[in-house]
C-alpha cells in the first residue's frame, strides 16, 4: 500500500524519528503529566434552544478549555482519544521540538481510538497561542476541536484580568445541526464560511469586567476560513501583540480604530482600559458589508479601579534569532492551482476527493504526507529569505510550523516588521520573509484556510 510505504519512508528519513514515542504509554510513565486533555465527541448546545450534535470538544461538554503555561517551563499534557477515529494535536506557533509538534506521520503517528499520547515541551515564547488536531483537520476543527492556549510572560505586565477569545463559526442548520462542512464550488475559491459565529462557543455573550481595570483580550481566530476585520468600539485599547509577539515600536496603524484584520490562525492581544461608568458598553465587532457584526460586549461593573494604560510594563520581545539578511539565501514558494485538479488518492487522515490548489506546482492533500520530498531543506543555523508568492485570485493565511518569522516587505502595501507564524497573503500579493533555521526537523506549511489545506495547499519545509 502507497501510503504505508511513504510513510515508513518519511519517518526513516526524519532525523528527529529516533525520540518517536507512541502511543499507550501512560500507564507505564513514571510521572504524571501536567494534565490530561480528552478528544471527546458529545451534543452541546451552541445556538439557543436546539442541541447540536456530533460537537467534538476536549473534555466534558464544554467549550475546550484554556491551556494555561509559563515561558521557559516544562508543560506535559496526556492527549486521550476517545473518538473513534484517529486524531493527533498541534500547538500552533510554538517552537518546541519536532516530536511534539502533533503532524500525523510527518512528525508522529495517528493517536488511534481509545490510546493517548504525551506532549512534553517548554514554551520558549510568551503569547496567545492555540491548539488543533492535524489529522481528518477539516472535519475535527469544524466539529469544535479548536482551543486557546496561553503561555504567561515570565514578568507579568500588571492586568487585572486576563480574557482569551475564541472566535470562530460552526456551520449550522437552522434547526442547530451541522450542515455540509464545506462546498467543493467554495473550496476552490476562498472557502466555506460558516453559518453561526460565536466567541468562546457562545453567540454574542456579554461579559463583565471591573471598571476602570486593565485587561488583556486575547483574540484567537481558530475558524477554519474567515478573514475578518475587528474593531474593539467603546473603551480606550491597544493592540500589544500580534501572533505572540509584542508589535514593534515602529508599528503604524494598528491602533483599534482602524480595526484589526485577522485571518485563520492568527492571534491579537489588545489591552483594554475598561469604562468607568456601567453604561458605557464595549463591544468587539466584525465588520460585515451590512455593517458592524457585535461578536461580545463587556459590561464595566463596580467603582472604577481607575487604572491607566500607561501603568503596563512593555511585553518583553521573545527570545527569536534575528535573521542575517546579508546573507540570508532566498528561497521562492508559489501558491497556486493545481497542475491538473485532479482526483487525490484515498487518505487515511481523511480527505476530501479533491485537490483545488498547490504549492510550487505541486499539491499535498494536506494530512498525509505524500509527496515524500520537502518542499525546501534549510541547513540548521542558517538564514532564509522565504520569497512568498501568491499567484491566485484569493487570501491565503501561509503558516509554518516549529519557526518564527519576520515580515520583510511586500509588493501590495507597506507592512510593519512583525514576527509571527502565519503570514495572510491577499490575491497577487508577493510577500517576502526572514528566518534562522534553528529548529531541526520536517515542519508543516500550509494555508490556514482549512478546505485550502486539505485540497493541495500544504507542504513542508526540512531543517537539517
Ligand atoms: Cu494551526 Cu498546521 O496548523
Ligand atoms: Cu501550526
Ligand atoms: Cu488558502
Amino acid at each position: 500500500m502507497l501510503g504505508l510505504s511513504r510513510r515508513e519512508l518519511l519517518l526513516g528519513s526524519a532525523g528527529t524519528a529516533t525520540a518517536f514515542a507512541t502511543g499507550g504509554l501512560i500507564g507505564l510513565e513514571a510521572n504524571a503529566a501536567d494534565m490530561t486533555l480528552p478528544i471527546t465527541r458529545f451534543d452541546h448546545s451552541i445556538v439557543s434552544g436546539e442541541i447540536t450534535k456530533g460537537i467534538m470538544g476536549f473534555g466534558k461538554d464544554a467549550p475546550p478549555p484554556v491551556l494555561r503555561m509559563r515561558q521557559g517551563q516544562p508543560f506535559s499534557v496526556d492527549v486521550v482519544n476517545e473518538l473513534n477515529e484517529a486524531s493527533v494535536v498541534h500547538w500552533h506557533g510554538m517552537r518546541i521540538p519536532n516530536q511534539m509538534d502533533g503532524v500525523p506521520y510527518l512528525t508522529q503517528t495517528p493517536i488511534e481510538p481509545g490510546e493517548s499520547f504525551r506532549y512534553s515541551f517548554t514554551p520558549p515564547d510568551a503569547g496567545t497561542y492555540w491548539y488543533h488536531p492535524h489529522c481528518n483537520t477539516l472535519e475535527q476543527m469544524a466539529r469544535g476541536l479548536t482551543g486557546v492556549m496561553v503561555v504567561e510572560d515570565a514578568e507579568d505586565p500588571g492586568f487585572d484580568q486576563d480574557l482569551p477569545l475564541n472566535i470562530r463559526d460552526f456551520r449550522l442548520g437552522g434547526d442547530g445541526q451541522f450542515i455540509a462542512l464545506f462546498k467543493p464550488r467554495s473550496a476552490a475559491r476562498g472557502g466555506t464560511l460558516g453559518t453561526v459565529s460565536t466567541i468562546n462557543w457562545n453567540v454574542a455573550p456579554v461579559y463583565d469586567l471591573p471598571a476602570g481595570s486593565l485587561v488583556r483580550l486575547r483574540l484567537a481566530v481558530t475558524d477554519l476560513t474567515r478573514v475578518g476585520t475587528y474593531d474593539l468600539n467603546g473603551g480606550e485599547a491597544e493592540v500589544i501583540a500580534l501572533d505572540s509577539n509584542p508589535l514593534p515600536l515602529t508599528a503604524v496603524n494598528l491602533k483599534t480604530p482602524e480595526g484589526v484584520i485577522l485571518a485563520p490562525g492568527q492571534r491579537a492581544d489588545i489591552a483594554l482600559r475598561v469604562p468607568d461608568s456601567e453604561e458605557q458598553v464595549v463591544t468587539l465587532t466584525r465588520r460585515t458589508p451590512k455593517g458592524p457584526k457585535v461578536l461580545a460586549s463587556f459590561h464595566p461593573v463596580g467603582a472604577s479601579a481607575n487604572r491607566s494604560l500607561a501603568e503596563l510594563k512593555p511585553l518583553a520581545l521573545n527570545p527569536i534569532p534575528e535573521a542575517d539578511l546579508a546573507n540570508a539565501e532566498i528561497v521562492e514558494f508559489v501558491f497556486g492551482w493545481t497542475p491538473d485538479g485532479t482526483t487525490p488518492e484515498p487518505s487515511i487522515c481523511g480527505s476530501l476527493g479533491y485537490t483545488f490548489w498547490s504549492i510550487n506546482r505541486v499539491a499535498w492533500e494536506g494530512d498525509t504526507p505524500g509527496p515524500v520530498d520537502p518542499l525546501a531543506v534549510f541547513k540548521q543555523g542558517k538564514s532564509y529569505i522565504l520569497r512568498l508568492r501568491n499567484e491566485t485570485q484569493n487570501a491565503h493565511p501561509i503558516h509554518l510550523h516549529g519557526l518564527s518569522f519576520k515580515l520583510l516587505r511586500s509588493n501590495k502595501r507597506a507592512i510593519p516588521p512583525l514576527i509571527t507564524d502565519t503570514a495572510l497573503l491577499m490575491k497577487g500579493e508577493t510577500m517576502e520573509v526572514a528566518l534562522v533555521a534553528d529548529n531541526p526537523g520536517n515542519w508543516a506549511f500550509h494555508c490556514h484556510v482549512i478546505e485550502h489545506q486539505k485540497t493541495g495547499l500544504t507542504g513542508y519545509i526540512r531543517v537539517d
